[in-house]
């Protein structure tokens, strides 16, 4: 969905150019190792509407809005009026009509942010809807990435799991293949329909054969709340094939990492070895999220302008 729009929204990373989300990248690379307080929006009114429940997100994203100097709003769940029948443009119009410049939401239905950059005139950034996409969080997973291996083209990596249910996946297998990354999909049938595999990405059911020949893992969590029983898995089925322990992380190259976006499901996905692992970057990934939206934050409201 990239036709234009006024002023520019993050709904998913194909809001993107390549060049401007290499660009993102290098600006968060920046925020991360040159940690100062900046003001870049300060005085910008910024609101929160969220949804849908969160943690990491949320805590990253007003991190973020504070270490640039926005003004920042928070609406908690359930408090808006869209709970009492106001539609969103008419919720759009009122917000605008306060001067707030940006809005960061969540909300568990997919499209939802896009009509709601429709009807604003603002900024609209997406911060997870439904099961369609989570461009922030493909960020600093692009960031954890870069920063680990210099570059994303040619990387291998492979994503585990409930593909089907997943943002987090979608946004990822987007921005991995903008920038030239090698992508496998790896899961039983229903988690990962035959139908996922787009072009420039394969799908394989067996984790074993994967393992020994990948840069990076992507873990997900089975997505418990969007699973209707008729696809759920047995969840013994699904770990005794697809959950990372210590004989599987053995399987690795020596530089390999594991990554996961959190929340995990311990004994699931994962077993406790991979907190001891030298290959587990959870805690990396959750530092380079606030960076990520402080870029993101920077790129939407002073402009695209790209690095020389
Ligand atoms: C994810 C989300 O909410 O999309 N978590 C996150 O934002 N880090 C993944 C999930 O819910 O499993």
């Amino acid at each position: 969905m990239t036709e234009a729009r006024r002023p520019a929204s993050l709904l998913d990373l194909d809001d993107l150019s390549p060049a401007e989300l290499l660009d993102l990248l290098a600006r968060a690379d920046d925020f991360t190792d040159n940690a100062q307080a900046r003001e870049l929006l300060r005085g910008v009114p910024v609101l929160n509407l969220f949804f849908e429940a969160s943690t990491r997100t949320y805590t990253s994203f007003v991190l973020a809005q504070q270490r640039v100097g926005a003004d920042i709003v928070t609406l908690p769940p359930g408090a808006s009026s869209l709970g009492k029948g106001e539609t969103i443009a008419d919720t759009a119009l009122t917000l605008a009509a306060m001067n707030i410049r940006v809005i960061v939401t969540r909300h568990p239905a997919s499209g939802f942010p896009y009509r709601l950059a429709e009807a604003f005139a603002g900024h609209v950034i997406n911060a997870g809807d439904g099961r369609h996409a989570h461009p922030t969080q493909a960020l600093l997973d692009l960031m954890t990435l870069r920063r680990e291996f210099g570059q994303i083209a040619g990387l291998r990596v492979a994503v585990v799991g409930d593909i089907l249910h997943s943002r987090v996946a979608r946004s990822n297998i987007l921005g991995l293949r903008m920038l030239g990354a090698q992508v496998t999909l790896v899961g039983p049938p229903t988690l990962l329909p035959e139908s996922m595999a787009v072009s420039g990405v394969r799908i394989v059911r067996s984790l074993e054969a994967v393992l020994p020949e990948v840069d990076a893992l992507m873990l997900l969590r089975i997505q418990r709340e969007r699973i209707t029983s008729a696809v759920l898995p047995a969840l013994a089925d699904y770990a005794r094939n697809y959950r990372i322990d210590a004989r599987r992380l053995a399987l690795l190259p020596a530089h390999a990492i594991v990554m996961h976006p959190g929340p995990y499901n311990r004994g699931v996905e994962l077993t406790d070895d991979v907190f001891s692992s030298k290959s587990w970057r959870y805690a990396q990934q959750v530092a380079y999220g606030v960076a990520a939206r402080m870029a993101v934050l920077d790129h939407l409201v002073n402009g695209k302008g790209q690095r020389a």
